[in-house]
């Protein structure tokens, strides 16, 4: 099967790109990040610390997540319970991060995004998409913006789900968190694999970033 492989740091529009050029393509559009959340939510609702590399592997062995695709959109299952409208909160953010740090946490998931890229046309998003899980794709694309954009922008996103009075400096610090998280991880950390195109979006319009994904992946 075919795949694009949309990398990049937290709050570079990894999600909005990537679900336009799944339409465009008419591909599968699968939000890697979804995954890790739900892994993140559950360790929360229990009460583990979520980068406990003692109780964590336990936890996940215990674990179901489900992908599910209803009209084009994604939906997470977590034991059977649909947490596609919980998962998006700053503290599960941050928990996201802690738990994706942990071996048996990324290779659970890893599995499961390899097995519907196996059936599936996919755009695939996340960190390690086009370094580890499909390291052949056929068009890697790492994105960028700066801290102040991606703040600016996650900030608009979490005011659009419907939070009130958003501390901005609080979202920066959970990026700047991530970031350092994300890339300094041992197993396959936030990397921009080496035959990724970089496109850096700090003042490029979406469709200006969609439309150079698309040239990218022949389109
Ligand atoms: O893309 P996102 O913000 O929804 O991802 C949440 C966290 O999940 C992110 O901080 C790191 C982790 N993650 C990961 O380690 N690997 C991926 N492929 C996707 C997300």
């Amino acid at each position: 099967m075919r795949a694009v492989a949309i990398d990049g740091p937290a709050g570079a529009g990894k999600s909005t790109v990537a679900k336009l050029v799944a339409r465009r393509l008419g591909w599968l559009y699968l939000d890697t990040g979804a995954m890790y959340r739900a892994a993140g939510l559950k360790a929360l609702r229990l009460g583990i610390a979520p980068g406990d590399r003692e109780r964590i592997p336990a936890m996940i062995a215990d674990t179901d997540v489900e992908i599910r695709f209803a009209d084009g959109a994604q939906r997470v299952l977590l034991d059977g319970e649909d947490v596609t409208g919980l998962i998006r909160t700053p503290d599960v953010s941050v928990a996201a991060s802690d738990v994706s740090a942990v071996p048996a946490v990324r290779l659970r998931m890893v599995e499961l995004q390899r097995r519907i890229a196996a059936v599936h046309d996919v755009v695939m998003d996340g960190r390690d998409i086009g370094t580890y899980v499909l390291p052949d794709a056929s068009c890697k694309v790492f994105l960028s913006a700066s801290l102040e954009e991606r703040t600016r922008r996650r900030v608009l996103d979490l005011e659009e789900r419907g939070a009130v009075d958003v501390d901005q400096d609080a979202v920066r610090r959970d990026i700047e968190y991530r970031d350092y998280n994300d890339a300094h991880r041992a197993l396959a950390p936030l990397a921009q694999a080496e035959d990724a195109f970089l496109v850096d979006t700090t003042g490029m319009t979406v469709d200006q970033v969609v439309e150079a994904v698309l040239r990218r992946a022949g389109a």
